[in-house]
Parts: structure tokens; C-alpha cells; sequence
């Protein structure tokens, strides 16, 4: 192996720790809402893993379990109430809800100053506006701090974002793109892949495919940022094929211990910030 870990584990401990100790002056605790509805077996462990961040912080988390049959009206109800406590700083909507819901009208029922996931249309669109004070998805926004622990100028490198989702890929292209990258989006459809690939300074994998990303797709030298977390026979696998491109690559995310406790950390802060503009105003 001749790439560098990018050490998302320990760089999320830090910032959960710096996090505390601004907590800690705060008047009041935070507080945020977690709303999971149904029994899918991911999204309860990653609701679990959140509440568990928030109070060793000391953010409030305050879990909402609905079951599956739960409606539209009933789930925008809920919402609707919480925008309105202003003991609650943060809303999360864990997702995938399921199918009869509608999801984006869900999202947008979240008040904007809320939505510390950064999935209602305010705070997407104003990260390609470039507004200041929006909130960055917590996946894309983890996945910039791993970059810049490497103390490389983003300025003009090549970024290949394979996948387009609205959680971490297309905000990851935009956040790349504010930082004058030269981004191409990948997908499903897209023809030469593997060639795209080669040309990449820094790859994004968020397909979700297991070991996909094999060392023929890696550029010499290049940042690779693992985003997958597919779990198959052989345990935990991410989207690249680790093993073969930490050979090429200059740094490289591993597989549990990456992007992952980023994103939680990611969270954490703009349930902070959601606070303090909250009690700023
Ligand atoms: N499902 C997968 N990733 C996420 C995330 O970052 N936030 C929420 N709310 N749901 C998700």
C-alpha cells in the first residue's frame, strides 16, 4: 500500500469533542428531532449510532418512531408541530421513508432553518447559489473536511463524482464545484466510465455498489473518496476495491472508519449552528 489514510474516524472525534466544549457555554442544549418511520434494519442502526453522538455532546436528541402505515398528513403534522417548538433546533427525516410517502414533499415541510440534513430545496439550491449561512448535506460537507486534511489545493484538480443522488452525490459535485474543481457527474448511464475515472485528481464513489471501483479505474496519485457502505457475504464493503487502489492512489478513505463517522459528525455541527442562529435571532 502506498496510499495515505484519510482518517475520517479520528477527525470525527475531534470535531465531536471541539463540539462539546461549545456546547458546554451554551445556555440551553440543542435540541434535534430524529423522526424515522418503518423498521428498515440500516436506518435504525445509523439512528441509533446519531442519537448516541448527540448525547455525548450534550445535544438533546428526541426520537420520533412511527410505524410503517404512518401517513402523509400525519408525518407533515408532525413536522408542522416541530417547526414550531423552538425547544427543537434540528429536524432529521431518516430516508429512505417508505414508498406510499412522498418524500420531497416531506422534505420540504422541514422550515429551511431546521433541516440540518440540507435536503429541503432552500438549502440545495443555495449551495449552487453559493448563499452564505445554508446548510451543506452532512455526507458532502464530511467528504470536503477529508479533503482538506490532506493540504492539497483544490483549485482547478479534475473531480469524477460517480453517482447523483440528492444526499451525496450532486451536493458533493456542487461543493467541489465552489471550490474550483473541474467536476464531472457520473451515473448509471454514463459511457466510459472507467476512462472518466482515470482522469480524476480526486473520485468521489457513492454508487453503491460493493468493490466496483477496481485499481484499473484509479489515476497515480490521485484522492479517492469512498462513500459506499454495502453490506454483502464478506462483510462491510465500500464501493472501491481498497486492497487495489490504495496501490495507485495517493490517500484513500477506508471502509468502516471514512466517510461514515463524517457524516454524524457533520450533523452535530449544523445542529450547533442551527442553534446558534436560533438564539441569534
Ligand atoms: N439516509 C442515508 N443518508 C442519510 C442522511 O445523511 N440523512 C438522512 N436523513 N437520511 C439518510
Amino acid at each position: 500500500m502506498t496510499a495515505q489514510l484519510l482518517n475520517g474516524k479520528q477527525l470525527a472525534a475531534d470535531i465531536r469533542s471541539r463540539l462539546k466544549e461549545k456546547i458546554a457555554g451554551f445556555a440551553a442544549a440543542p435540541g434535534l428531532a430524529v423522526i424515522l418511520v418503518g423498521n428498515d434494519p440500516a436506518s435504525e442502526i445509523y439512528i441509533r449510532a446519531k442519537q448516541k453522538a448527540c448525547a455525548e455532546i450534550g445535544i438533546r436528541a428526541e426520537a420520533f418512531h412511527l410505524p410503517e402505515n404512518t401517513s402523509q398528513a400525519e408525518l407533515t403534522h408532525l413536522i408542522n408541530r416541530l417547526n414550531n417548538t423552538p425547544e427543537i433546533n434540528g429536524i432529521l427525516v431518516q430516508l429512505p421513508l417508505p414508498r406510499h410517502l412522498n418524500e420531497k414533499e416531506i422534505l420540504l415541510a422541514v422550515a429551511p432553518e431546521k433541516d440540518v440534513d440540507g435536503f429541503h430545496p432552500y438549502n440545495a439550491g443555495s449551495i449552487i447559489q453559493k448563499r452564505a449561512g445554508a446548510f451543506a448535506p452532512c455526507t458532502p460537507k464530511g467528504i470536503l473536511r477529508l479533503l482538506d486534511t490532506t493540504g492539497k489545493d483544490l483549485n482547478g484538480l479534475n473531480a469524477v463524482v460517480v453517482g447523483r443522488s440528492q444526499i451525496v452525490g450532486m451536493p458533493a459535485a456542487h461543493l467541489l464545484l465552489n471550490r474550483n474543481c473541474t467536476v464531472t457527474i457520473t451515473h448509471s448511464h454514463t459511457q466510459n466510465l472507467q476512462k472518466i475515472c482515470q482522469t480524476a485528481d480526486i473520485l468521489i464513489a457513492a454508487l453503491g455498489k460493493p468493490e466496483f471501483i477496481t485499481g484499473e479505474y484509479i489515476k497515480p496519485g490521485s484522492i479517492v473518496i469512498d462513500v459506499g457502505i454495502n453490506r454483502t457475504e464478506n462483510g462491510l464493503k465500500g464501493d472501491v476495491n481498497f486492497a487495489e487502489a490504495a496501490k495507485i492512489a495517493s490517500y484513500i478513505t477506508p471502509v468502516p472508519g471514512g466517510v461514515g463517522p463524517m457524516t454524524i459528525a457533520m450533523l452535530l455541527e449544523n445542529t450547533c449552528e442551527a442553534f446558534l442562529k436560533q438564539h441569534r435571532s
